[in-house]
């Protein structure tokens, strides 16, 4: 599976937002990050935003949803037009029935775990899924410091992964940048969120291409992906 860099909003400038999505072309997708003061403490944005913005670029969309109720919610942003959406299994009630409904509505389904959550748990989740998202934060704010001791959680996942024969994406997310993509590919991402480490550069389209040729150079040294 090819590396692949998706820019989070959250970085950028909420009042240009379609400019902001045009200035990362090049990029795989776009990271919509979905906060409702409830789940994290912070409030961003909801459906009305992710419609328009879905009208305003052809980069595809990826949710990320740190919402409560996301049984309720998620279906509804497959219908904003995003064609990824990411539940976070704490909030959750029925991630399985979720992640159907979300494949079936015409999306890609993606679960996340936080940083206290072990993925051990949901092995027999897996196959249900397109897509897994660690986060390397704590969920809520962008700019904050990748967190090392997450490191062993990608790794095992990735042996999940190959263990199972899955077509699963593995995303990172939160203080990934130039000094920490190399490390979260070594250890198994193939999926990279960077907010700050694009929107804070001085041309995020240029910084999308640095992050991917670190990235495809760490996969291509990396042991989980020479063993295929
Ligand atoms: C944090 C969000 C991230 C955030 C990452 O809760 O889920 O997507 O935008 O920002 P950086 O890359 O600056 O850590
Ligand atoms: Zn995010």
């Amino acid at each position: 599976m090819a590396v692949q860099i998706n820019p989070s909003i959250l970085s950028a400038d909420f009042a240009r937002l379609a400019e902001e999505a045009k200035a990362v072309q090049g990029a795989d997708w776009l990271h919509v990050d979905v906060m409702d003061n409830h789940f994290v403490p912070n409030l961003t944005l909801g459906v009305p935003v992710v419609e328009s913005l879905a009208r305003a670029t052809d980069t595809p969309l990826d949710c990320h949803l740190m919402i409560e109720d996301p049984d309720r919610w998620a279906p509804q942003y497959v219908e904003a037009g995003a064609s990824s959406v990411t539940f976070h299994v704490e909030a959750a009630a029925a991630p399985v029935r979720l992640a159907r409904e979300i494949r079936a509505k015409g999306a890609r389904a993606s679960m996340a775990l936080k940083p206290a959550t072990p993925i051990e748990p949901f092995e027999d989740l897996l196959p249900e899924l397109d897509m897994l998202l660690i986060m390397t934060v704590e969920p809520g704010f962008g700019g904050q410091a990748f967190l090392d001791i997450m490191l062993p959680k990608i790794r095992r996942t990735r042996e999940l992964i190959g263990k199972h024969g899955l077509q699963l994406w593995l995303q990172v997310d939160g203080g990934v940048s130039a000094s920490t993509i190399e490390r979260c590919a070594d250890a198994g991402a193939d999926v990279f969120v960077a907010g700050s480490a694009v929107y804070g550069a001085q041309d995020p389209a240029e910084a999308v291409r640095a992050l991917r040729a670190q990235a495809e150079a760490a996969t291509a040294k990396a042991s989980w992906a020479c063993d295929h």
